[in-house]
């Protein structure tokens, strides 16, 4: 056991992420009245390069206008290779008001990436005075990005969340697919002639847990592309909660449904959490490590693992967005 203790995630409501093209401002208040726990409005892939001036000025001016209630308002930049990112920046701070949460970092290489954007996001809020620092979301999406992961986990105390961005990363990796998440037609095993289907995106989604969980960062679950298949939405995203992600992103609003179903944690689920911490309570009582519940082993990893659920749930509740709607 290192004598360094993990550090907790920042108490955010993180289910879901629901994406808007900032060149869209008629779907903004669409948005703001969604069950998402964040809104992300676009002014990188989803908007053409002929309209990201004239996007940029929409947002700027639907931050302050729009009434976005509680949740995390975000507006995803352009990437660092872009001749826009600076000025989305700027523009953002300097005129978009006190009402922005965070600024979301697309195609992050390396931890030097985020010290450019720190450094800009710093001077800028000096200059206006913010006396709330903006969080930063960021996308893990390229064969940098996961190979520098863990110096990107602590590159700045601004960073909140880190997603895999499935479609930008499967090209970066040369990866033989067109699909955005979910199970790959080429990618199975074969056991006695019959094929048996294995995950693509496992090993960088924990890669990714791994690096945020050190870090005291929230791991999500990035785009699933079909927004006809639910079931196919829900087996990615069970696979990500089981793997430690907290949530997962939206880009149609029918998917904020079953982000928030998969991501808050089930009645039963806290219940019996809750026992599990009486359960080894009452063992702590009588000076024993570990005991039984149901039938199994419980111990003191056991409580770390309850505390995590009974944390979510109440984060979720005192949010008054318990709803999986
Ligand atoms: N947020 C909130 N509402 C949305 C929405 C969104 N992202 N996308 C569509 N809607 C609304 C529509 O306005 C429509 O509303 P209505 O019933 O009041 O008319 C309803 O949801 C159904 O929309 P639908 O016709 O099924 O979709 P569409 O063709 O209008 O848009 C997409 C589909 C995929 C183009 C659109 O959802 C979108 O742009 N998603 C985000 C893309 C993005 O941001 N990508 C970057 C991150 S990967
Ligand atoms: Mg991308």
């Amino acid at each position: 056991m290192s004598f360094r203790h993990q550090p907790a995630p920042p108490a955010r409501p993180n289910r879901c992420h629901l994406f808007g093209p900032g060149s869209r401002p008629a779907i903004f208040e669409k948005m703001a009245a969604s069950a998402a726990d964040i809104v992300n409005l676009d002014l990188e892939d989803s908007v053409a390069p002929s309209d990201k001036e004239s996007a940029r000025a929409t947002v700027v001016k639907a931050i302050g206008a729009v009434d976005w209630g509680r949740k995390t308002l975000s507006v995803r930049i352009n990437g660092l290779d872009s001749p826009w990112w600076y000025r989305d920046v700027v523009d953002l701070i300097e005129q978009g008001g006190p009402r922005l949460d965070s600024i979301m970092v697309p195609k992050v290489g390396c931890a030097a990436d985020l010290y450019a954007v720190d450094a800009l996001i710093t001077a800028a809020e000096r200059a206006v005075g913010r006396d709330r620092p903006l969080a930063l979301d960021i996308i893990i999406e390229s064969a940098a990005g996961i190979t520098n992961v863990a110096e990107i986990a602590a590159a700045t105390p601004r960073l909140v969340s880190m997603s895999l961005g499935a479609a930008d990363f499967a090209a970066s990796m040369g990866m033989q697919t067109t699909g955005i998440g979910g199970t790959q037609e080429n990618y199975y095993m074969l056991q006695d002639g019959s094929r048996h289907w294995s995950d693509p995106w496992h090993w960088a989604q924990a890669a990714i847990v791994a690096a945020c969980r050190t870090h005291g960062v929230l791991p999500v679950d990035g785009p699933f592309g079909d927004f006809s298949d639910d079931e196919g939405f829900r087996a990615q995203a069970r696979r990500s909660a089981t793997l430690g992600m907290v949530g997962k992103w939206a880009i149609h609003p029918k998917q904020v449904a079953l982000a928030n179903e998969v991501f808050t944690p089930t009645e039963e689920a806290v219940a019996e959490a809750r026992e599990i911490l009486e359960a080894m309570e009452a063992a702590k009582a009588r000076g024993e490590g570990a005991t039984v519940y149901k039938g199994r082993l419980v111990d003191i990893a056991s409580i770390k693992q309850a505390e995590v659920i009974v944390r979510q749930a109440e984060m979720i509740g005192d949010q008054g967005t318990a709803s999986a709607g």
